[in-house]
């Protein structure tokens, strides 16, 4: 029976779905059933909530000078969770559908990765549907040699799944390798910027760290020459932002509309699918060499930043200007720098071509095994900040991504640092399913208006819709951001969230106008800039200044850096068939510096042809010369992680093996006893030394250093082998540092290297030949790998 206290009437209503009375209060009771009952107080609630919104007072704030300051959404508070819930039966708990307990205005997509962290142990094997699996060795056969049958649910699943594996690869950047890992700011930034990292002294956020070659695909070696991506995602409490950047501060072209060429031409040609991973052919130079727009970034391509030694010792840069905003809407001019501190260094070419057959996964596994060794990687963050009104002084554009915002011009001022320290789980969930977007920014940056950062705003999302397989990739756990997600986006392939309610639209009342806009206090807003001129297709003048800064890039490359970078134009265009494309980069090189396009005329055998037109309208700038342009201003402060290969063979001098092998990994280096051969050996005094791995399966590129101990027997057995001969004479070639005790320099004499460098200077890289002891020998080694390479060593061609 109903309460005497309580009305029933109107019950009905709240007993139904569809229509209702127009006056009259709610019932005190729905009746009988299941009292007391949410339904009533969801019904009432919703009621009263839509009451309280007559009209929609946020209107006037989107007309005229209203709209720069966008007001707070109108909203008010839910009476009861009930109210803004799907079902009042949500409060009937399972194991499956959780505590039956709702947690209003929380988005559990967004908890940490815990949620959906699997580990198996001690748990038998089930199907995707959780049954265990009897027998994973047999399918269900009609008799023991009878055919398959169709019932076979848990052969069908398996094999179905496993036809599935593949998603698409990246349509650039297909290669790569990831980590995670903290951005921590020094000082708060505040003046400059609202963004959620800058906003305190020393805060942390968590981070996602890719880098990647650009080219080849997914499968393809790491030491390619190409730029590699640097991506960077924060994950702040604002929301996510990803710094989509590269190791080369410029880019290519200077409006996304020739993205598409660009990529078409370096990619494998279409009729043959080759070459793999390599810009050195045809279409590539020919699409460049008639875009002399290309011709800076060709000096940074061809220099040794594209082939990387480690992603732990290269330089990372957000390439376009970018806008800091403050909590007053005051904004400033921005580019990022990333400059690591263990270094920037790159390979030699015969080395990385070497590298490519001997571990084509060099610099994964390098970064890996950093992480995994304790050796975190680290990178400071640098900005250079800048007015728009020094922004117009500048003779070239900051809108123009073939351009640097030189050091001398605007300094980098250290903000933070960004340390690696987590290798992820697994690979396919976490580094290929990541979704990195430049249109991912939070409050506190904004675009500026170059044409080529425009066109990325579009490109990732839409990249990522086919091949993360629908819109919902954002709810893949390493896309999700930590800071709650709400809003009325729906459905679509492999929706995740489950949305509570009825309400999927704003403005509402039913919902109580949840969720609703933030306003121009906490959420994003873009700077008000002013537009004016023509809708045109176009560019302004000073992007078509295409040698100044190539210029700039020329003169402060060392001699070495610019010997390089001749050596790589000439690789890269005797590769190429066709010999008018081979002087269209050359007359493009003619207008950087003589001395650039003789030395490449000269190795490829024509006369420097006539300068290509320069169509700027502006006269050239003559720029001082940049010293942070050059790769040897970020020497290494120490040896750490750096491979080191120690060559022993029956014979050894044990104690000097040993020793060496521990003052090496004292300084942080990874040494590794390398023979003919695994296996047990006896050394000078019958002592054992165990091989950790043989000159055929980690040849000299592998390693940044050689030292040979003492040993009569051991240097015999050596001098007899083809492979260490090899090993040794690809140490020097390389320029790496070789450490030969006592009659060990007998290999050196036989291969023909050097004590001395081509000047007459004593070789510092050839250590230990003086008799010094073993002590100052190590030290003259070890501070030789200090310096990565001895380039004044280097001829063209090679001595040996
Ligand atoms: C209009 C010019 C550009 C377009 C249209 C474009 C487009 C793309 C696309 C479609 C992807 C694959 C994304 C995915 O599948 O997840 C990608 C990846 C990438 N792009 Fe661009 N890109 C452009 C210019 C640049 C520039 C100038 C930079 C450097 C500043 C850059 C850096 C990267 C990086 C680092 C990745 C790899 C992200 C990752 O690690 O997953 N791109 N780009």
């Amino acid at each position: 029976m109903p309460s005497k206290k309580t009305s029933t009437e109107n019950a009905g209503t709240v007993l139904s779905t569809i229509a209702g009375p127009s006056s009259g209060p709610p019932p005190g009771s729905k009746g009988p059933a299941a009292l007391p009952s949410d339904l009533l107080k969801k019904i009432a609630g919703t009621a009263s909530m839509s009451e309280q919104m007559p009209d929609n007072p946020a209107k006037p704030g989107e007309i005229g000078a209203a709209a720069y300051d966008p007001p707070v959404g109108n909203h008010v508070e839910p009476p009861h969770p009930a109210v803004t819930g799907s079902t009042v039966s949500e409060r009937n708990a399972s194991d499956k559908v959780g505590a039956g307990k709702s947690v209003p205005g929380n988005n559990a997509t967004t908890e940490s990765l815990d949620r959906v962290r699997v580990d198996s142990g001690g748990q038998v094997l089930t199907t995707n549907q959780g049954v265990p699996i009897a027998d994973n060795q047999n399918s269900l056969k009609a008799s023991l040699r009878g055919p398959t049958a169709m019932e076979d649910f848990i052969l069908r699943e398996k094999i179905t799944h496993f036809d599935h594996e593949r998603i698409p690869e990246r349509v650039v950047h297909a290669r790569g390798s990831a980590a995670h890992g903290y951005f921590e700011c020094y000082k708060a930034l505040t003046q400059l910027t609202r963004a959620a990292p800058f906003a305190e002294d020393g805060k942390r956020t968590p981070v996602f760290v890719r880098f990647s070659t650009v080219a080849g695909e997914r499968g393809s070696t790491d030491t390619a020459r190409d730029v590699r991506g640097f991506a960077v995602k924060f994950y702040t409490d604002e929301g996510n932002w990803d710094l989509v950047g590269n190791n080369i501060p410029i880019f290519f072209i200077q409006d996304a509309m020739k993205f598409p060429d660009l990529v078409h031409a370096v990619k494998p040609e279409p009729h043959f699918a080759m070459p793999q991973a390599s810009s050195a052919h045809d279409t590539y130079w020919d699409f460049v060499s008639l875009m002399p727009e290309s011709t800076h970034m060709l000096l940074w391509q061809m220099s040794d930043r594209a082939i990387p030694r480690s992603y732990r010792m290269m330089q990372g840069f957000g390439v376009h200007t970018f806008r800091l905003v403050n909590a007053a809407g005051e904004s400033v001019f921005c580019k990022f720098h990333w400059t690591p501190l263990a270094g920037t260094h790159g390979l030699a070419w015969d080395e990385a071509v070497k590298i490519s057959g001997a571990d084509p996964d060099f610099h994964r596994r390098d970064l890996w095994e950093a992480i995994e060794a304790g050796a975190y990687p680290e990178w400071e963050l640098g900005l250079q900040v800048f007015s728009e009104e020094q922004a117009e002084a500048f003779e070239f554009d900051v809108l123009d991504a073939t351009k640097i915002v030189p050091e001398e011009l605007v300094p980098i001022v250290p903000v933070g640092r960004l340390v690696l320290n987590r290798n992820p789980d697994n690979f396919f969930a976490e580094t290929e399913q990541v979704a990195f977007c430049t249109a991912h920014i939070v409050p506190g940056i904004d675009f500026t208006n170059d044409p080529l950062l425009q066109g990325r705003i579009h490109s990732y999302l839409d990249t990522q819709i086919s091949r993360l397989g629908g819109a919902n990739f954002h709810e893949i756990p390493i896309n999700a951001p930590i800071a709650q997600v709400h809003n009325n986006q729906r459905d679509g392939m492999h929706r995740q969230a489950i949305a509570r309610g009825r309400v999927s639209y704003e403005p509402n009342s039913l919902g109580g106008g949840c969720p609703f806009q933030a306003g121009r206090m906490q959420g994003f807003t873009s700077v008000p800039e002013p537009i004016a001129g023509d809708k045109v297709r176009g560019k302004p003048e000073k992007f078509a200044d295409h040698y100044s800064q190539a210029r700039l890039f020329w003169q402060s490359q060392s001699p070495t850096e610019q010997k390089h970078i001749i050596k790589a134009f000439r690789f890269e265009l005797t590769r190429v068939q066709t010999q008018a494309i081979r002087q269209r980069v050359v007359s493009l090189l003619a207008n950087v510096d003589d001395e650039l396009a003789q030395g490449v005329a000269q190795g490829l055998g024509f006369p420097v042809p006539p300068p290509a037109p320069n169509i700027s309208p502006l006269p050239p700038h003559t720029y001082e010369p940049s010293p942070g342009l050059s790769m040897m201003s970020y020497p290494a402060p120490d040896i750490r992680t750096r491979r080191i290969a120690i060559l022993v063979a029956p014979g050894t001098d044990g104690a000097m093996a040993r020793a060496l092998y521990g003052a090496l990994v004292e300084a942080g280096a990874v040494p590794r006893l390398v023979g003919p051969m695994l296996g047990e050996i006896a050394d000078d005094k019958g002592k054992p030394l165990h091989v950790e791995i043989s000159v055929e399966a980690g040849p000299a590129a592998l390693y940044d250093a050689v030292a040979i101990p003492n040993g009569s027997d051991a240097t015999a057995t050596l001098l007899k082998d083809g492979h260490v001969l090899e090993f040794i004479k690809d140490q020097y070639r390389h320029c790496k540092p070789i450490l030969a005790l006592g009659v060990a320099s007998a290999l050196l004499e036989k291969i023909g290297i050097p004590p001395a460098l081509p000047d007459g200077e004593p070789d510092p890289g050839i250590v230990g030949l003086a008799g010094e002891s073993l002590e100052s020998a190590t030290a003259a080694f070890i501070s030789a790998i200090r310096q990565h390479k001895i380039f004044e060593r280097e001829t063209d061609p090679p001595l040996v």
